[in-house]
């Protein structure tokens, strides 16, 4: 459910109640389809923009200052705008906000002294980037409607986040939150930066649940993924000096050579090569409304992090495995980072209704726990919230 802009308007004045009328922001979570950890190797992935977002309500003010107030956490901070190149991480929400205030100072773009507000219906940490739905949304807010072009937008949200806040995160959650299109998945190849968008059949809804888990091992282990990855590169270079990323590997040739990688490179290398063409695999199914291969192509990307990548967890194994048993389910797989989070599923609309009832029932009779569901309908990139309705 999106919030409503005018609650959104109502608290920012409520916190900052000394600063003019606010305009208003929002940028997308996303929930990627299929090709995971492909974004940095250059490959393809596959996300939806959801209609859960982010929302930044800003007003300039003359105090030299940037004051964020984040509804989500009730804390609020503030930075001498004079200080924003030099800042250091916090370990904070606000690194988000930070980051993306230097980037956008770097690219010679002038911030004002400002009030904001952040409000997200994005669930934290749970898969669906909330943390590029934040990086937007401040980035559109602290912009105000200064012109950029979409794509450098994304790159500079994504820059924030890897060299500001320090988590060496390729470009999908962020491009995704730009891009987003009502009723299209986005096809990104994660190498021109150009993208295609998908439709999705109409007889099919896509549902992500969320575990409630999210194991610690996140960032170390994206970490250690990125160097496994480019230990794998580094081998097949020996073989073919052209090949720069996984992304100029084809299955053929890696199957030939594989046995000459070191063994967990090789998985991983495995895992990146094979649901770099599932997504365009994927692509053509939906295209061709084919349900089925979906489906199909949903449970070996799972079975392809399970076992390759070795990403997913065991309530996350638990969930996918019980939704491709359910009638109804074409498929069930991980999405985002991994070791917890969401999965997300692709059914028949009309077993919606038994789906939740039978994943909520085994879930919380194994783990004693309540997973949350998302309908995740395709919605607009980030952008201005019409005038009207923030007034
Ligand atoms: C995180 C990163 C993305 C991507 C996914 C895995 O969401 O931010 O860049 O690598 O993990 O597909």
């Amino acid at each position: 459910m999106a919030f409503a802009p005018d609650q959104i308007v109502a608290s920012f004045r409520h916190r900052f109640p000394r600063a003019g009328t606010p305009s208003l922001y929002r940028a997308p979570g996303r929930v990627n389809l299929i090709g995971e950890h492909t974004d940095y190797n250059l490959g393809f992935v596959l996300p939806i923009a959801l209609d859960m977002a982010c929302y930044a309500a800003v007003a300039s003010t003359d105090t030299g200052k940037l004051r964020v107030f984040s509804e989500d956490f009730d804390e609020e901070f503030e930075i001498d705008l004079n200080s924003v190149s030099d800042a250091k991480p916090a370990g904070k929400w606000w690194d988000y906000v930070v980051g993306v205030a230097r980037e956008l100072e770097r690219s010679g773009i002038a911030i004002l002294s400002s009030d904001m507000l952040v409000k997200s219906e994005v669930p934290l940490g749970s898969g669906l980037s909330s943390s590029a739905a934040l990086e937007i949304a401040s980035a559109v807010a602290l912009l105000g409607g200064q012109p950029i072009k979409p794509l450098d937008l994304a790159l500079l949200g994504q820059r924030a986040e890897s060299q500001f806040v320090g988590m060496p995160c390729g470009i999908m959650d962020q491009y995704a939150s730009v891009f987003g299109h009502a009723g299209a998945a986005i096809k990104i190849d994660c190498r021109s930066l150009d993208h295609e968008y998908v439709g999705l059949p109409d007889n099919v809804q896509v549902i992500a649940v969320n575990s409630m888990v999210k194991h610690e091992l996140g960032t170390s282990a994206y970490r250690e993924r990125v160097a496994e990855c480019q230990a794998a590169v580094k081998a097949l270079q020996e073989f073919d000096s052209s090949i720069e990323s996984l992304r100029d590997v084809s299955m053929s040739f890696f199957v030939e050579v594989q046995e000459r990688v070191p063994p967990v490179p090789r998985q991983r290398a495995r895992h990146i090569i094979s649901d770099t063409q599932r997504v365009v695999d994927f692509a053509a199914a939906a295209r061709a409304k084919d349900l089925k291969e979906m489906g199909k192509l949903f449970v070996a990307s799972h079975r392809s992090m399970q076992f390759d990548y070795e990403i997913s967890c065991e309530e996350i194994d638990f969930l996918v495995d019980t939704a491709i048993g359910i009638p109804g389910v074409y498929g069930a797989r991980m999405t985002g980072g991994g070791f917890g989070g969401c999965t997300v599923n692709l059914l028949a609309p009309d077993g919606v209704d038994s789906f939740r009832r039978t994943i909520a029932e085994a879930y919380e009779a194994r783990y004693g726990k309540t997973p949350l569901f998302y309908d995740c309908k395709p919605a607009e990139g980030a952008g201005p919230v019409s005038a009207e309705s923030a007034a």
